[in-house]
């Protein structure tokens, strides 16, 4: 073989040999990438795309346990959530029908709890306070308390219990 012709296969050889590599590192890094990223952007997007246990149809007991209700009565149900806590709910009577509203303030969180003194709905985190049905009244949540879906099987009363986003004006689910 010519001495010229050699040395050009040789280049052509290494230069398909570096093609090759760094096609492969750019695949491999691709890959990485994109495993590292997937848990943030799942995050970013759960509360678009979640759908898990914490929006069941949980039993929050007979309609007749309300039927006598002149306050909100606060009621366990069988819900456990992530962090542990089990759930629970406040029952209601509007006019004739029951009403299941969340106890989690729609400002940042917090639990609220019926002042029986007070006949409202309090906030002990920034002062939210609440009317009995669970309308805003005055304080820094931008909205009422969040109704939670109700139905009646027989002769018991089921709560779909969900999880809403908080300090926004407008209820946004995210369970
Ligand atoms: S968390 Fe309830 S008023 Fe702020």
């Amino acid at each position: 073989m010519e001495p010229g012709k050699q040395v050009r296969n040789t280049e052509n050889h290494d230069l398909s040999r570096r093609s090759f590599l760094g096609v492969w590192l750019g695949l491999v890094s691709l890959a990485v990438g994109a495993v590292l990223t997937s848990p943030f952007v799942r995050a970013m997007f759960r509360p678009l795309t979640a759908r898990d246990q914490h929006s069941d149809w949980v039993d929050a007991g007979a309609v007749a346990d309300y039927a006598a209700a002149r306050v909100p009565v606060r009621r366990p149900i069988d819900v456990v959530q992530r962090n542990g806590w089990r759930a629970s709910v406040y029952i209601v009577k509007v006019g004739s029908t029951l009403r299941a509203l969340s106890p989690v303030c729609p400002h940042r969180g917090c639990t609220i709890a019926w002042d029986d003194n007070e006949g409202r709905f309090l906030c002990p985190c920034h002062g939210g306070v609440f009317a009995p049905d669970g309308a805003y009244e005055s304080g820094p949540p931008p909205r009422s308390l969040d109704v939670l879906q109700t139905r009646v099987v027989g002769s018991r009363l089921l709560v779909r219990y969900q999880n809403f986003r908080s300090n926004v004006p407008v209820r946004q689910a995210i369970t």
